[in-house]
């Protein structure tokens, strides 16, 4: 190989590579988009607790909001309600952002802001009467599109019972009078009295992993 096409040969290698890594590092600043810190919608998966078709543990949530009431605190409420912040103002006369402004939301009919564009299925809950009571807020920040199906609202819900009702008893003083508490008294209890558990925050006192061994041990079959 003479040292012209020797040239040519190496020019080309050269080319080729430049322009590979040329694609790859634009394609790299182009697409490369960096992992959000947090997902913007928490997938949340049942926690088991929902019934089985035809099961016979009442769903968590069916604890009624008068109950959760009783142990929610506003001020926890508050630090929940970041999560809500990112799209809703709540404070009078506060702007709406992707979601309409909460000031005052408690007994508030639904879809009644103003100049916010609602979702079909958001019109047509308020088109039914509806305002946001206690138990409404209860179910929709469960799971808003499992109570308003169609709603636009990006939100995957709360499934914790405890947080749930700190953020309502939070909604609950964004008002000029606030809505009383619901009295325990007052909730329907529907549900079996089972459900009365106090909340299960401790772990229940497990077995320790040494007593494994004797657990496993053949319990002496009774003889038949
Ligand atoms: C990703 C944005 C987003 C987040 C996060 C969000 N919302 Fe919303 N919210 C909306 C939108 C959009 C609507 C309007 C829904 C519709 O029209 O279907 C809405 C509607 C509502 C409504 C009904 C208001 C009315 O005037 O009828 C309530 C109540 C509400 N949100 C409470 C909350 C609370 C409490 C949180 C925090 C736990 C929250 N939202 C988190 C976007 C959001």
């Amino acid at each position: 190989m003479n040292s012209s096409r020797a040239n040519k040969f190496f020019m080309a290698l050269l080319a080729t590579i430049f322009v590979v890594m040329t694609t790859s590092l634009l394609s790299d600043s182009l697409f490369h988009s960096p992992a959000p810190e947090k997902a913007g919608f928490a997938i949340e998966v049942a926690d088991g607790s929902a019934p089985a078709a035809g099961g016979g543990a009442p769903a968590k949530e069916e604890v009624s909001i008068a109950t959760l009431l009783q142990t929610a605190d506003a001020e926890r409420g508050k630090n929940v309600f970041k999560r809500c912040a990112a799209c809703h103002t709540n404070e009078k006369g506060g702007a709406n952002k992707v979601g309409p402004n909460l000031y005052g939301i408690v007994d508030r009919p639904a879809a009644s802001v103003d100049g916010f564009g609602y979702s079909a299925a958001m019109k047509e809950f308020a088109a039914g009467g509806n305002k946001w009571d206690f138990d409404h807020l209860n179910k929709f920040l469960t799971s808003p599109k499992g109570f308003i199906k169609g709603t636009s609202m990006g939100f995957a819900g709360d499934k914790k019972d405890n947080e749930r009702a700190d953020l309502i008893a939070f909604l609950a003083t964004l008002a000029d009078t606030p809505v009383p508490m619901p009295s325990a008294d007052a909730a329907p209890a529907a549900e079996a009295p089972a459900a009365e558990e106090p909340a299960k925050e401790e772990p229940a006192p497990a077995a320790p992993a040494e007593d494994k061994p004797a657990e496993e041990a053949p319990a002496p079959a009774p003889a038949n």
